[in-house]
């Protein structure tokens, strides 16, 4: 590939987003957040009142750079819907020119679920970043509370959550979640977003 781009999937709640914004910095290239054009488009749906499972393509014609620097993309009714609006194909077709032309400008690291699959198959570098659902759970909640979430039932819901919107955007016929056949896989259960960094610098370094 004639551009850097250095391709970051994986199911939710990760730490796509914490390690591809890291690299970024050390690698001095933008950072593209691709999980949020979803999210605007769910947005705007949202406040439409309108269905995410029937609406969005419009929606997603009509984003625009603000609509991405939102302060409610990360709330839960976005994280689901935001998954229902990515199952159209109008959807998707709408944000990949957009994605395209953000990682060609200057290369860039980029996060998301299909990056190295369909938005840049010819990636240099691909990863794919997993954790048990459990693990993943309890960073989510951290990361919306600030603190580690103790009460089993309230964790059970959060990772019933996250399993919802993995096999929806899994079984999908759209671009579905799962790693290109290059990715390197990094399982993150027993590492910190230190040791995710540097595991990853490592590869890359290797890769040369
Ligand atoms: O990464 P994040 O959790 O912000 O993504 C929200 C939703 O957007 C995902 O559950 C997925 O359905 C969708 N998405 C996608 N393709 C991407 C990035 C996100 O379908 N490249």
């Amino acid at each position: 590939a004639k551009y850097p781009v250095i391709a970051i999937d994986g199911p939710a709640a990760a730490g796509k987003g914490t390690l591809a914004r890291q690299l970024a910095e050390v690698l001095e290239l933008p950072y593209l957040d691709t999980g949020l054009l979803y999210r605007a488009v769910a947005r705007r749906v949202l406040d439409q009142g309108g269905d995410p499972a029937h609406d969005g393509p419009e929606q997603a014609r009509q984003l625009v750079p603000e609509d991405m620097r939102r302060n409610d993309l990360r709330e839960p009714e976005v994280d689901q819907a935001a998954s229902i609006v990515a199952r159209h194909p109008e959807v998707r077709a709408a944000l990949l020119e957009r994605q395209r032309h953000f990682g060609r400008a200057r290369g860039a690291v980029v996060d998301g679920r299909d990056i190295g699959t369909v938005v840049f198959p010819d990636a240099p570098a691909k990863f794919f970043i997993t954790a048990s659902p459990e693990v993943r759970a309890q960073r989510r909640y951290e990361q919306r509370h600030g603190q580690p979430c103790t009460d089993p039932a309230r964790l059970a819901e959060e990772i019933a959550a996250i399993n919802t919107r993995d096999e929806q955007d899994a079984a999908r016929a759209a671009a579905p979640l799962r790693p290109a056949e290059d990715a390197v896989m990094v399982v993150t259960d027993d590492l910190d977003a230190a040791g995710v960094l540097d595991h990853v610098c490592q590869i890359l370094q290797e890769k040369g």
